[in-house]
């Protein structure tokens, strides 16, 4: 076995660029992860991604994107560690790097059962959780009658709005990179009023729903049928499991639960913004 001459958690981390992104989407297969390239490229271009090479040939060792809310909120993600080199300290030294980055800034994120513990021992708790759901849409329960139509390129000001007062901060660098990352995006109106807006964007063989942010759960579940109903592939989104009805709903609907993962928050009691409204978030790799 080859000895690396540095000790591995001592190996610098370097600035990701999308250029890396093969090597990330390497490093998600070598964990048994889905290789998610279009995901990947988003993150890589919207946020900023940190590895370390791995010091026994091409590639990376570990990994993991920041997806920056200015002075308010950094949401980490895609923390991953090559099998080969797990246990030896790597997972730790990225996160402290990144935290060290983020000095006083609040940071979240979904973590897995195999991450959880070292974000804990980093000082994050846990708000919420948030369950992971895929399957065939059934149509078997209908969604109440809250009109529904694909979003137009006049709505942008109307659904920037809307993500601000319920995710609690400007992202419009995300937002406004939807219609190009999506397949769909549509809006619920009522009385000429934006209510809500979902996106389905393209995920190996799923189209994933999120951000999806509404009124209510009503709102909420017309604007998943909506969708459901443009695509011929396997739905998958995270709903946070205080969401128990619109949980319910979409298992009526075909949806079963294939993960759950903890969201949780450093520097910070709770997330900003409003959870009534906040369902699904883009991605859980990037709030
Ligand atoms: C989670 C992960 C990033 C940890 O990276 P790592 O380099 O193996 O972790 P470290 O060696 O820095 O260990 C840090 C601490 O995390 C905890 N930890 C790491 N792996 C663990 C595991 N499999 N089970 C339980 N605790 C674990 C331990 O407390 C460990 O400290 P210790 O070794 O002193 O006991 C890595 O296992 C991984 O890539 N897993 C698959 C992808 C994943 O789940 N990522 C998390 C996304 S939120």
């Amino acid at each position: 076995m080859p000895i690396s001459p540095t000790p591995l958690a001592l190996l610098p981390v370097r600035r990701l660029t999308t250029q890396d992104l093969l090597a990330c989407a390497d490093l998600s297969e070598n964990r048994g992860w889905p290789r998610e390239e279009h995901k990947w490229g988003l993150l890589l271009a919207a946020g900023t991604g940190h590895g370390i090479d791995d010091p026994d040939g091409p590639g990376l060792a570990a990994c993991t994107v920041v997806t920056s809310y200015g002075p308010g909120l950094a949401a980490i993600g895609m923390v991953l560690v090559a099998e080969r080199h797990a246990r030896q300290g790597l997972g730790r030294r990225l996160m402290e790097h990144v935290l060290a980055e983020a000095g006083d800034t609040p940071v979240t994120l979904h973590a897995t059962p195999n991450g959880q513990p070292l974000y804990e021992q980093l000082g994050f708790t846990e708000t919420s959780r948030a369950d992971m759901v895929r399957g065939r849409f059934t149509f078997t329960v209908p969604a109440p009658d809250v009109p529904v139509r694909p979003a137009t390129a006049e709505d942008l000001p109307a659904i920037l709005r809307l993500d601000h007062e319920v995710f609690g901060l400007d992202r419009t660098h995300i937002v406004a990179r939807i219609p190009a990352f999506a397949d769909h995006l549509r809006v619920a109106e009522e009385d000429g009023e934006i209510t809500g807006f979902a996106a389905a964007w393209p995920n190996m063989d799923t189209h994933v729903i999120g951000p999806l942010i509404a009124r209510d759960p009503g709102t909420a579940q017309a604007l998943i049928a909506s969708l459901a109903s443009a695509t011929d592939r396997p739905l998958r989104t995270d709903i946070d499991v205080r969401h128990s009805s619109l949980l319910g709903w979409v298992k009526e609907n075909g949806l079963d639960t294939i993960a759950s993962n903890a969201v949780m928050i450093r520097s910070l009691p709770d997330l900003p913004g409003d959870w009534r409204r906040r369902f699904a978030p883009l991605t859980v790799a990037a709030g």
